[in-house]
């Protein structure tokens, strides 16, 4: 069960717009981010969820996505995230936002699982400039975006393929936009 939803969790870059995302959804998928591991305990991440069109409109431009395309404009129009969740640092809490990086990636995973056993999807965006986003969203200074994640009704295929020797990692996608990413077989990333 669980590898099953480890291989349908995808970073989807193609949502359906006509499925919006609820407050509620988006707090479920939050609500599981609070039962995960975190450094010392300090749960020092704050969240913004973003849902409605207007302010879906505002944010997308702050996202960049699929730097391995260059040659793609992602999502295709008509086809943007229909919620975000913003993962901010509350510089409040604990020495300092270095300390916490390890943890973003933990509690991102863990909302985008529930995001996929809800039937949904997303992506992690981590290319966008913090204070862009602290101001579009109007957010406190004491609030660092740590981590974006998109998410909604994927509308695009992606494949899981084995990476081959001397193949390249990049994902790429073919001319039906089908959107592969190879995986390195694991006897290649076991060291011993
Ligand atoms: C920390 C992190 C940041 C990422 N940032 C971006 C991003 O800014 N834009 C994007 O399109 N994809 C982003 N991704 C998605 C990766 O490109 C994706 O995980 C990778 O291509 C493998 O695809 P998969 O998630 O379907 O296995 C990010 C992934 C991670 C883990």
């Amino acid at each position: 069960m669980l590898k099953d939803l480890l291989k349908q969790n995808r970073s989807y870059r193609g949502y359906d717009e006509s499925v919006r995302l609820t407050r509620e959804q988006l707090l479920d998928m939050v609500d599981c981010a609070r039962y995960a591991p975190f450094s010392q305990n300090f749960q020092s991440f704050k969240y913004v969820l973003v849902h409605t069109k207007e302010d879906c409109d505002k944010l997308q431009p702050c996202t960049g996505w699929a730097r391995g395309l260059p040659h793609m404009t992602l999502p295709h129009p008509g086809h943007c995230p229909t919620g975000f969740i913003v993962m901010c640092y509350d510089n409040t809490i604990g020495p300092g936002v270095e300390r916490f990086w390890k943890d973003v990636g933990i509690c991102a995973q863990t909302i985008l699982l529930r995001a996929t056993e809800m039937g949904l999807g997303g992506c992690m965006i981590g290319n966008f400039n913090p204070e862009k986003v602290r101001e579009t969203l109007e957010l406190e200074e004491r609030f660092r975006p740590v981590l974006v994640i998109a998410l909604g009704k994927p509308d695009e295929t992606v494949v899981l393929t084995e990476l081959k020797p001397g193949e390249s990692f990049n994902y790429y996608r073919d001319e039906n936009d089908v959107h592969y990413v190879p995986k390195r077989p694991l006897d290649e990333i076991i060291i011993k």
